[in-house]
């Protein structure tokens, strides 16, 4: 399948090399051009493009860059994309690093925010997993206690498509619900970084707080 990843650092350059593993068509860009890529390339076999480019013919666009950088993408990111195309958003909300977004402090779910930027439907996944766990963690379906990531997203074909996706890459998946519930899986929340089974997930979903904790707020 045909997918491009914008971002090339700790989760999409791990993206990158588990699904080039896998046979799939990469393409991947980050902020300062493709020939700052050269070696992530060289050693995948994905192609390195500019963040505008990332996304054409893509039936799967990945979007993983720090949060303050969603509003520098280039316009029009999705418009050479596969129809139908599946974004999915790894990010988190970080004040520290992303400084105050206001809608997101006023109780927006992240991933609901990023949609708005970016002006296409979005999925959020991979975003409380460990990057490094992307590469070493994934198991055979059916393996007892395989770690699950939750996927929240409003298209049920969508989600389907990304679930599969996940699945192939060595991991269970719990479906989160819409993305207006997506604040359960967000920093803070006791999914948020788990290396749980799909039934601990599930009970971890229901006990968060939609209260964004102090730690969590700008
Ligand atoms: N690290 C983790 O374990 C982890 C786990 C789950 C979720 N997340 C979330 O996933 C997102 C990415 O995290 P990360 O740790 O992979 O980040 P990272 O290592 O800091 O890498 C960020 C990547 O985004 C690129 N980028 C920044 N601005 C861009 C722009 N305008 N256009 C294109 N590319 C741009 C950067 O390119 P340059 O280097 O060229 O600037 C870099 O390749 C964050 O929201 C993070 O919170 C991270």
């Amino acid at each position: 399948m045909k997918i491009g990843i914008i971002g090339a650092g700790n989760i999409g350059g791990n993206l990158t090399r588990r699904l080039t593993g896998l046979g799939h068509e990469v393409s991947v860009a980050n902020s300062r051009g493709p020939e700052t890529l050269s070696a992530l390339a060289q050693e995948t076999g994905a192609t390195a493009v500019t963040a505008s480019e990332a996304a054409n013919g893509a039936r799967i666009v990945v979007v993983t860059v720090p949060l303050k950088a969603v509003p520098d993408l280039p316009s029009g990111l999705l418009d050479g994309a596969a129809e139908g195309a599946v974004v999915i958003d790894t990010g988190n909300y970080y004040p520290q690093r992303d400084g105050r977004i206001a809608a997101i402090e006023d109780g927006l779910p992240e991933s609901r925010w990023t949609e708005r930027q970016i002006g296409h439907p979005v999925i959020k996944a991979f975003n409380g997993t460990y990057a490094q766990d992307i590469l070493d963690r994934g198991r055979p379906q059916g393996t007892p206690g395989r770690q699950a990531l939750p996927v929240a997203g409003d298209d049920a074909a969508a989600k389907q498509t990304v679930r599969d996706l996940i699945d192939e890459l060595g991991f269970d998946t719990v479906d989160s619900g819409g993305l207006d519930d997506s604040w359960r899986q967000q920093p803070g929340t006791p999914v948020y970084g788990s290396r749980d089974d799909a039934d601990a997930v599930t009970r971890a979903l229901a006990q968060a707080s939609p209260e964004r904790t102090a730690e969590w707020r700008a």
